[in-house]
C-alpha cells in the first residue's frame, strides 16, 4: 500500500472536514450549501439519472457508503428550495484532496454552479494542508475536461479502461495547489 494513502483507513480524523450549511446566491437564485448524508440519496440517484441519460454510474450502495466515510470524506449538496441542483464529493488526506464524482442538474448547468462545487473542494484540500487535488475524468467527456482546464487542472496520465460499465479510459488530472513555502 503507498504510504501516502494509508491515512485513508485509520480510523482518527487526519483532517478537518467540518462543515457548516450556509444559504447563498447563485445563478440568481437563493440556494442552500449543506453535507450531503443518508437521507439525500434518492435525490442523488434522481440527478445521475437525469445527467447520464437515465444511467446510474453510482448505486445507492455505492451513495451510501462513500457517506460513512466521514473521516476522510465529504459530500456537498446545494438545493434551490427541495430541488438538488448538484453535488460534489471529495477524499482528503493531509497532502491531497481527490474529487471522486461532480453532477450539477442539466437545467442548472452553465451558470457556474460546477465551478462553485469545484473551489469548495479544493479550499477544503487547501485548509487541510493539500498541495494538489486530483480527479478523474472519462476521455470522451470534453466539457468536464475543459471546466477543470479552465480551473487549472493539468492532465497527468491515463488510467486505461478504468470505467467499469464500457470501459472508458480515465483521464488523471490534478490541481497543483501552492503551499505557504512556494509564496515566500
Ligand atoms: C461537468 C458539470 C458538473 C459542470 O457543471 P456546470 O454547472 O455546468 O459548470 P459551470 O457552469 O461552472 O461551467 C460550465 C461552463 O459554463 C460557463 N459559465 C459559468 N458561469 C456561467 C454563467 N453565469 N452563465 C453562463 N455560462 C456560465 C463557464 O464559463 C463554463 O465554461 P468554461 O469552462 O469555458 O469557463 C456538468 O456539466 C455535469 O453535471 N455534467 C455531467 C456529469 C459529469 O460529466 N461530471 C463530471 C465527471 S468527471
Amino acid at each position: 500500500m503507498l504510504k501516502k494513502f494509508r491515512h485513508f483507513f485509520k480510523e482518527e480524523p487526519e483532517v478537518n472536514l467540518n462543515f457548516t450549511p450556509y444559504v447563498t446566491t447563485l445563478a440568481g437564485r437563493t440556494m442552500q450549501v449543506m453535507q450531503a448524508s443518508e437521507v439525500n440519496i434518492p435525490d442523488l440517484l434522481e440527478l445521475e439519472k437525469k445527467v447520464y441519460q437515465g444511467k446510474q454510474p453510482w448505486s445507492s450502495f455505492s451513495f451510501a457508503s462513500e457517506l460513512r466515510k466521514k473521516h476522510n470524506s465529504l459530500y456537498l449538496v446545494i438545493y434551490d428550495k427541495a430541488q438538488l441542483v448538484g453535488f460534489i464529493g471529495g477524499r482528503f488526506i493531509p497532502c491531497e484532496g481527490h474529487i471522486t464524482n461532480i453532477a450539477v442538474d442539466p437545467t442548472y448547468q452553465g451558470q457556474g454552479i460546477g465551478h462553485y462545487l469545484i473551489n469548495l473542494i479544493v479550499e477544503i484540500a487547501r485548509k487541510n494542508g493539500a498541495r494538489q487535488v486530483s480527479l478523474e475524468v472519462r476521455a470522451d467527456n470534453e466539457l468536464a475536461q475543459k471546466i477543470y482546464k479552465g480551473l487549472g487542472f493539468e492532465a497527468q496520465f491515463i488510467r486505461a479502461g478504468y470505467y467499469q460499465d464500457d470501459h472508458m479510459d480515465a483521464i488523471n488530472m490534478v490541481l497543483h495547489l501552492k503551499g505557504k513555502e512556494d509564496t515566500k
